[in-house]
């Protein structure tokens, strides 16, 4: 094949790309059969004081374009400590009206939602993160066990109204939780990956209410790095709880220093395409963004294509990816 798109649907993926409404030239559709609003649907865009959602024209013109190019559409995302916008602070049940607002107002057209995003502390501590606070006390009487009446957590919480508002609206969408630095077993220097660790309890102790996890996947060229570890064991465990698992913000820093011109950074791109493939649940990649110069870390260089303003041109990370795509 000669796109990702037809590349990863033949091997059983979607291939897709993050996007804002003044990135959609012809490559998106060309070469991507998924979509994920870059910042459109996030609650500082989207969302009101009271879960109320405003402003959805981007997101609407994004959805509109998928649908338009036969591409899925993970929505980004739900409950999440950055660009929360009016919801900083928000109680549990103006996060639920919101979930449900959100859910219902574009039902199946998104085929993926990211429910919680970067719920996990930096350092490696396992630790959640601090802006929560009121929405947690995870188990209050610390009996380990998560359900009691007075257990809250702002986790299980938003899965239980998304997954309440999916069966009682009757839609197909996969409830995501999605978040960074916890996509190899181990972290440099052969550490534990307490926070990969900790995702994986949240997921064994919540199942029944998450579909999908998302490794975002913003790696750096590095030859040590987790990329050449235990990234496809890792993705395996959280398969192995009957998840799907994502690679959902794509990109690897290409380290000038080590003067390889692209090449280590299109194996590094090989090996997660390829530790992606060798597990039957993880069932897609998305890249963050189209271009280096327009991506949010344009210094790194880290995406398949030059370029810009829809004039771009194929990197050697382009075509290793199409390579192990076409090698199934
Ligand atoms: O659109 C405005 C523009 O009108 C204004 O003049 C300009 C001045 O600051 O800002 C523009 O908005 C920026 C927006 O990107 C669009 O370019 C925001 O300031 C900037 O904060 C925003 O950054 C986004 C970032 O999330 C915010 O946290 C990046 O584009 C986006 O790639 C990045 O994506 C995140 C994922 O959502 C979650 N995981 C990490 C990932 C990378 O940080």
């Amino acid at each position: 094949e000669t796109t990702l798109r037809a590349a990863a649907a033949k091997a059983g993926l979607f291939f897709g790309v993050a996007a804002s409404p003044g990135r959609l030239t012809s490559i998106v559709g060309q070469e991507f059969n998924q979509l994920t609003p870059e910042n459109d649907m996030k609650p500082s865009t989207i969302a009101t004081s009271s879960g109320a959602l405003q402003n959805t024209g981007n997101a609407d013109t994004l959805v509109n374009y998928a649908q338009t190019n036969n591409m899925s559409v993970r929505g980004h995302t739900l409950v999440w400590h950055s660009q929360a916008g009016a919801l900083q602070g928000a109680s549990q049940a103006t996060l639920n009206t919101f979930i449900g607002n959100a859910l219902n107002r574009w039902g199946n057209r998104i085929a993926y939602w990211d429910v919680v995003n970067e719920a996990l502390d930096d350092n490696n501590t396992g630790n959640r993160r601090t802006q929560w606070p009121h929405t947690l006390n995870r188990d209050a009487n610390g009996d380990g066990d998560f359900f009691d009446t007075g257990d809250t957590d702002v986790i299980r919480d938003s899965f239980i109204r998304a997954k309440q508002v999916v069966q009682a609206s009757g839609l197909t969408t996969k409830l995501c939780i999605n978040d960074y630095d916890v996509e190899g077993l181990t972290v440099q220097g052969g550490v534990q990956n307490r926070k990969a660790n900790a995702l994986y309890d949240i997921v064994r102790n919540y199942r029944q209410y998450i579909d999908c996890v998302g490794f975002q996947g913003h790696f750096n060229d590095n030859p040590n790095s987790i990329i050449t570890n235990d990234l496809q064991a890792n993705i395996q465990r959280f398969a192995d709880l009957g998840v799907e698992v994502h690679i959902t913000e794509l990109d690897i820093d290409d380290d000038l220093s080590n003067n390889d011109i692209g090449a280590g950074q299109a194996e590094n791109y090989r090996k997660v395409v390829r530790a992606c493939l060798n597990v039957a649940k993880c069932t897609g990649i998305t890249v963050w963004g189209i271009s280096d110069s327009e991506s949010w870390r344009s210094s790194e260089r880290g995406l398949l294509f030059t370029g810009g303003n829809g004039s771009y041109q194929r990197k050697a990370a382009y075509n290793a990816v199409l390579d192990e795509l076409n090698q199934g």
